[in-house]
C-alpha cells in the first residue's frame, strides 16, 4: 500500500512527466519556477522551447536582481536539469503546455501541493467572438517573433500569462500606425528606429515585425539598453530569427550619440532618462516621439505648494499625481515649442498596466511661432516654484 510520503513524491513525479511528455510531443510551452530557496540573488528561472538547425532545445533563463543569464541545453540535459531544481531550490513551479497548465508547490513541511487544469477553451479552441476580435489585431498573431519572446506557444495561441504583454503589444504599434500615417513615413526608402530602454525588447521587437513585414519597408532598428544580459538575450533572439536591421546595444541614453532618426521610442525609461530620449529625439529631427514616462522623480522635491491647493497637495499621493501631471505637461509643452504636434493620453487602460501614460508627439510640416507656448512653460514654472526641468535645460544646453 502506498505510504502518504510515496503519494507526496507522486505528486512531483507527476508534474515532472507531464512536463517530459510535452517536451517531446511538442506541447510544451514554458515553465516557471520561483520561490527559489538558494543562496543566490535568484529571482525565478524561465524555461521556454527553442529551434536550432531544427533541432529541439531548451532556453532556461535565469532572472536575477540585476541581471538575466541565458542557457541553451539540449531536450534530456535540460529535462534533469528541471528535475534536479524541483528537488527542493525552487518551492514553486507552474508549467504551461498546449492543453493544460499545472503548478506544484511545496509547503513548509515539505510537502508537495500539484493541481493541474486544461486549458480554456479559449487557448486550446478559440470560440466564435475571439475569432472575430482577432481580425481587429495590429500584429499577427502567428509571428514568430511572438513565440520566440515566450507571448504565444508553438501552435501560435496567446500564452494566458502573457495576454496583457499582448493586448500592449497591439495598443502600441495601432498608435505607431497612426503616426506613421500621419508624418508620411510609410514613403521612407530607409527608416531609422531607436527605441531608449529596451528591456526584453517585446515592443522594439513588434517595431521590426511591423515595419519589415507588415510595411515591407528597410528599417534599421536599434534597441538601447542599460544592462549588458538584455542586450545579448535579445541580439541571441534576433540572430535565432535571422532579423535583418534589427540590433540591440549596451549603452545609456543620457551620452548615447544618435543621428538621423525618424522614429524615437522610449517606453517606461526611468525619471530623466525619458527627458534624454525626447531630447535626443527632437535634435536628430525625429519625425515621431512616442515615449511612456515613468518613476518621475525630479519635479516632485521642487514643487513650492500653491496656497490653494496645500489642503489638496498635502496627501503624498496627490502630491505624487500632480508631480507627475506637471511634469509631463512641460514635456509635452516643450516638444510644442520646438516644433511638434503633441497629445498626451492613455496608452492602455489601468486594467492591464499601470504604467499607461503616452506622450505622442508627431513633426509639423511647417514651423510656428513659439513664443505663446514658452510663456506657459514659464508660467507653469513660476505658479509651481520649479527651478529646473531636465529636458528644458537639455534643449537649451
Ligand atoms: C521598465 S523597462 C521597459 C522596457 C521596455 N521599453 C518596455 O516598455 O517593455 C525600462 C528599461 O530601461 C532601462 N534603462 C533605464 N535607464 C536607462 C538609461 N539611462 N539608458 C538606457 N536604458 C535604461 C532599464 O534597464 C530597463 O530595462
Amino acid at each position: 500500500m502506498a505510504t502518504a510520503q510515496d503519494l507526496n513524491l507522486q505528486h512531483r513525479q507527476q508534474f515532472e512527466q507531464i512536463a517530459a511528455q510535452s517536451i517531446s510531443d511538442g506541447s510544451f510551452v514554458r515553465m516557471l519556477l520561483s520561490k527559489y530557496q538558494g543562496t543566490e540573488p535568484l529571482i525565478r528561472l524561465d524555461v521556454t522551447p527553442l529551434q536550432i538547425k531544427g533541432e529541439l532545445q531548451l532556453r532556461f533563463v535565469s532572472e536575477y536582481k540585476t541581471n538575466h543569464i541565458t542557457k541553451i541545453r539540449p531536450v534530456a540535459e535540460g529535462i534533469s536539469l528541471l528535475s534536479e531544481m524541483l528537488d527542493g531550490s525552487f518551492k514553486q513551479g507552474h508549467l504551461f503546455t498546449a492543453e493544460q497548465e499545472c503548478q506544484l508547490s511545496i509547503s513548509k513541511k515539505g510537502k508537495y501541493l500539484f493541481n493541474c487544469q486544461r486549458v480554456a477553451s479559449a487557448v486550446v479552441a478559440r470560440p466564435a467572438a475571439e475569432h472575430n476580435r482577432q481580425k481587429h489585431r495590429f500584429v499577427e498573431q502567428n509571428r514568430p517573433f511572438l513565440t520566440a519572446l515566450g507571448v504565444t506557444d508553438q501552435q501560435g495561441q496567446v500564452i494566458p500569462a502573457m495576454s496583457n504583454k499582448w493586448k500592449q503589444i497591439n495598443k502600441f504599434i495601432e498608435v505607431l500606425q497612426g503616426a506613421v500615417k500621419e508624418t508620411g513615413l510609410l514613403q521612407a526608402k530607409q527608416l531609422h528606429v531607436a527605441d531608449f530602454g529596451s528591456g526584453k525588447a517585446y515592443l522594439t521587437f513588434a517595431m521590426h515585425d511591423y515595419f519589415c513585414h507588415t510595411l515591407g519597408l528597410t528599417a534599421q532598428i536599434t534597441g538601447v539598453e542599460l544592462r549588458q544580459s538584455l542586450v545579448d538575450l535579445c541580439n541571441n533572439t534576433a540572430a535565432d530569427l535571422q532579423l535583418a536591421g534589427l540590433q540591440f546595444e549596451q549603452g545609456d541614453v543620457k551620452h548615447f550619440q544618435a543621428r538621423g532618426i525618424n522614429v524615437m521610442v522610449a517606453l517606461h525609461a526611468c525619471d530623466v532618462a525619458t527627458d534624454y530620449a525626447i531630447n535626443m529625439g527632437i535634435r536628430t529631427g525625429a519625425e515621431i516621439i512616442m515615449c511612456s514616462p515613468c518613476c518621475h522623480k525630479e519635479i516632485r522635491p521642487q514643487i513650492r505648494l500653491p496656497e490653494v491647493m496645500a489642503p489638496m497637495l498635502i496627501h503624498g499621493v496627490h502630491l505624487g499625481q500632480e508631480a507627475e501631471m506637471v511634469t509631463d505637461s512641460l514635456r509635452a509643452l516643450l516638444l510644442e515649442a520646438y516644433g511638434y504636434q503633441t497629445k498626451v493620453f492613455e496608452f492602455i487602460s489601468l486594467e492591464h498596466t499601470s504604467k499607461n501614460k503616452m506622450i505622442l508627439a508627431t513633426k509639423r510640416k511647417k514651423t510656428k511661432d513659439n513664443s505663446a507656448v514658452l510663456q506657459q512653460i514659464a508660467a507653469i514654472k513660476q505658479f509651481y516654484g520649479i527651478k529646473q526641468q531636465c529636458l528644458e535645460q537639455l534643449l537649451q544646453a
